[in-house]
C-alpha cells in the first residue's frame, strides 16, 4: 500500500486539525501540527522578552535566538497525539495559552522563522505517510503533496468553536476577544509577504461551517481512498 503526503491547511479554527488528527490516526499516519511549531517558537520568544504586550517584536534577537530553539514532537499514547517540545520539554498546554495565540502571527511572518521551521517541515513529509496541518503546508512546505485540502469555515462558527475549546480548557476569554484575534490573525496569516495563507490550486476546498465531524471525516477519508486506489 502505498503512503501518501496529506496537506490541510485553512484558516484559524477552521477544524483542521482534528479532521488531520483523525485522518492520521485511520490511515495509520504521522500527524505533524506545524501551527505548534510556530506556536512553540512564539511562547519561546515571550519568555526571552522578545516580544512586548503591544507586539512588538525585537526581530534582530529572535533571528539571534534562532539556532537555540530545538522542536520535537513526542507521541502521547493517552491522547493519541503527537505533542509539541521546546528544547526536549513538552509545551503543548502552554502553546495554547490565549498570549501566544495573541503573538504568534507576529512572530509567524519572519522569513527566518519560517525559513527554519519549514525545513524541518519538509524533512519530516518527504518520506510520505503523513498529514501535516497549517497555512502553506500545500503551497510551499509540500507541494508535491498527493492530497491537499483547504478547509474554511464563517467567522462564527469558529469562534464559537474556539471558544468552546478554551472553555473546556479552563480559560474564561470572553467570546468578543476570542472572535477579534481569529479576525486579526486571520488578515495577518492572509497578507504577510512570506508564504501566505492561500488556497492551493489543487486543493479540495471544505467549507465545514455547517458540517458535523463525522460528515467532513467521511468526506475527507473517501478522497484519500480515491487517492490511494488510483
Ligand atoms: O494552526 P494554529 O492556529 O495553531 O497556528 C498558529 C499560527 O501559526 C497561525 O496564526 C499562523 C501560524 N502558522 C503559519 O504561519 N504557518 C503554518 N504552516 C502554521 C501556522
Amino acid at each position: 500500500m502505498k503512503r501518501i503526503s496529506i496537506a490541510i491547511d485553512g484558516l484559524s479554527a477552521s477544524g483542521k486539525s482534528t479532521l488531520a488528527q483523525g485522518l492520521a490516526k485511520a490511515l495509520n499516519y504521522i500527524y505533524i501540527d506545524t501551527g505548534a511549531m510556530y506556536r512553540a517558537v512564539t511562547l519561546f520568544a515571550l519568555r526571552e522578552k522578545l516580544i512586548d504586550h503591544e507586539s512588538n517584536l525585537n526581530e534582530e534577537g529572535m533571528i539571534m535566538a534562532l539556532p537555540r530553539i530545538y522542536l520535537t514532537f513526542r507521541f502521547n499514547p493517552g491522547t493519541g497525539k503527537s505533542e509539541i517540545c521546546l528544547n526536549g520539554r513538552n509545551v503543548e498546554k502552554e502553546v495554547r495559552a490565549h498570549e501566544v495565540s495573541r503573538q504568534v502571527s507576529v512572530v509567524s511572518r519572519l522569513p527566518e522563522v519560517r525559513e527554519k521551521l519549514v525545513i524541518a517541515q519538509r524533512r519530516i513529509g518527504e518520506a510520505g505517510g503523513v498529514v501535516m496541518d497549517g497555512r502553506d503546508i500545500g503551497t510551499v512546505v509540500l507541494p508535491n503533496a498527493e492530497l491537499k485540502f483547504f478547509m474554511t469555515a464563517s467567522i462564527k462558527a469558529r469562534g464559537e468553536r474556539r471558544h468552546a475549546e478554551l472553555a473546556r480548557r479552563g480559560r474564561a476569554i470572553a467570546l468578543d476577544d476570542v472572535l477579534s484575534n481569529l479576525q486579526e490573525r486571520d488578515r495577518i496569516d492572509s497578507t504577510r509577504e512570506h508564504s501566505p495563507l492561500t488556497q492551493a490550486e489543487d486543493a479540495i476546498v471544505i467549507d465545514n461551517s455547517d458540517l458535523s465531524i463525522e460528515q467532513q471525516f467521511d468526506h475527507m477519508m473517501s478522497c484519500a481512498q480515491q487517492v490511494l486506489n488510483a
